[in-house]
């Protein structure tokens, strides 16, 4: 099909030319002939080619109906529903709206932590006016507060050029996936990871590989085992506060695991969604370290929750460039009333003492959350909490199925078990940042009921 294309692109094959015989064309690809009947059958719904009685296929007389290649659906794999694929995830799913269910699950912060601001009235005419700041890379005064932010930040030097804006970190990284790779191709990721179950990979033919962590993070070393064994194109890393551990990769990690990017010239995507939720000082990002080595995700789903759908992508302009004309080929395009309230949410005077205040609760939380689960700690190995929004939580005793997990969900404690992000069946993510003193207590009383069940079994 796409050779066919090609021709008929480069003029090779000109409208009303006459493509060879199925017989023929079957003898030529080496492929069976039902094959050659399907790829035309492709060509002549994608109106490339037309099929005239008793004088076989005929190469298009203009553009009309015309398209290029059979391309997925992206929209439905953003939509909630479809990113939930999993049974047991469908089962919190429906428990969610549930008052008697204590949601842990949930991958944002809580309403109540999240910050509020009094946006200013815009007139029809001076969003219009706004609008004419729109670029191909975004809402030009929102990139160039993340460059200043990512400054401060980061310690990242970025120009607006390098900076593309897209619909949150999850497009971002669909879009690097239909620039930088093809079907069949293969990625790393830590395992567990919040991507195992994301549709986005699949539905790209990419085949997702899992290296193991321990507490700095991903092992390098299974990493060049699994270099040297798979054909591995693109490494993607969540190095601070990772989803769902929790774990923040060393200094020591981050430089042997650019130096191994190095060695076998394999680019680094660095998603770094929750690094402004740190109680301590965070290594310092990939991106600094191995400026053209790596491309960096960013979003503001895990401060503002995820309605706002702002994200952005920092790498090489030329590779922004790429990504950008992808973008629009996909029409990607983001509307300018999100980043209109990105921008001025944070340029709001308050912005900063918010974030202080949001950090300051978080760590509140997370000592409190510490503290209470002493009384657990004989059933359950638990990590610390250094920064983000996760508590990783290992079962101590016998092996544990995926149907031992419906106890949870009898109990309506929700809570991510790890085989949404692995095959282990050994732990769960939970995010602390959603307990307060009400559902705190609730949840160590049912938690202590269901290990006394899981022991039991
Ligand atoms: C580590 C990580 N990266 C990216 C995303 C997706 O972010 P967005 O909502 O901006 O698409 C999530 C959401 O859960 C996440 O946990």
């Amino acid at each position: 099909m796409e050779q066919i294309i090609g021709y008929i692109q480069a003029g090779t094959l000109q409208p009303g030319d006459h493509l060879p015989a199925e017989r023929k064309l079957a003898d030529f690809y080496q492929v069976n002939r039902s094959t050659v009947v399907h790829a035309l059958d492709e060509l002549v719904s994608l109106g490339w080619v037309i099929r005239m009685q008793g004088s076989g296929t005929l190469i298009n007389e203009g553009n009309w109906g015309r398209s290029t290649m059979p391309r997925v659906d992206w929209r439905s794999f953003f939509t909630q529903d479809s990113s939930r694929k999993d049974p047991y995830a469908e089962k919190l799913q429906q428990l969610l709206p549930d008052p008697t269910a204590v949601d842990f699950y949930s991958g944002e912060l809580p309403l109540s932590l999240i910050p509020d601001f009094r946006f200013p009235s815009y007139t029809w005419e001076e969003l219009l006016l706004e609008e004419r700041k729109q670029g191909a890379l975004g809402y030009q005064p929102l990139q160039q507060v993340i460059c200043e932010r990512i400054k401060r930040e980061q310690k990242i030097e970025v120009s607006s050029e390098q900076v593309l804006i897209t619909s949150g970190a999850q497009q971002a990284m669909f879009l690097l996936l239909q620039v930088m790779l093809q079907s069949g191709d293969s990625v790393a990721i830590e395992d567990p990871s919040f991507l195992y179950s994301l549709p986005i990979f699949a539905s790209a033919g990419i085949k997702l590989y899992g290296v193991e962590l321990d507490n700095q993070g991903m092992r390098i070393d299974k990493l060049e085992q699994l270099i040297l064994t798979k054909k591995i194109k693109l490494i993607i890393i969540n190095p601070t506060f990772q989803n769902p551990t929790g774990t923040t990769m060393s200094e020591k990690r981050r430089l042997e695991l650019i130096a191994l990017s190095q060695k076998y010239q394999i680019p680094i995507v660095e998603d770094e969604v929750f690094s402004e939720l740190n109680f301590q000082i965070v290594p310092a990002s990939l991106k600094e370290l191995a400026p053209h080595q790596v491309i960096h995700l960013g979003s503001l789903s895990k401060i503002f929750g995820s309605s706002i759908k702002i994200g952005w992508i920092i790498a090489d302009q030329d590779l922004i460039q790429r990504l950008s004309e992808a973008k629009q080929m996909m029409d990607f395009s983001i509307s300018v009333f999100p980043q209109v309230i990105a921008y001025t949410a944070l340029k709001d005077p308050q912005f900063e003492a918010h974030q202080k205040k949001l950090v300051q609760t978080l760590r509140e939380r997370a000592t409190d959350f510490e503290e209470q689960a002493k009384c657990i700690a004989a059933d359950w190995e638990i990590s610390t909490i250094c920064g983000g929004m996760y508590v990783y939580l290992k079962w101590k005793h016998q092996k544990l199925t995926r149907k031992d997990w419906d106890v949870f969900i009898k109990q309506k404690v929700l809570i991510a078990p790890s085989f949404l992000f692995s095959s282990d069946t050994m732990a769960m993510r939970i995010n602390y940042t959603r307990m307060d003193q009400q559902n705190q207590q609730l949840f160590f009383e049912r938690l202590q009921k269901i290990s006394t069940e899981l022991r039991r079994k």
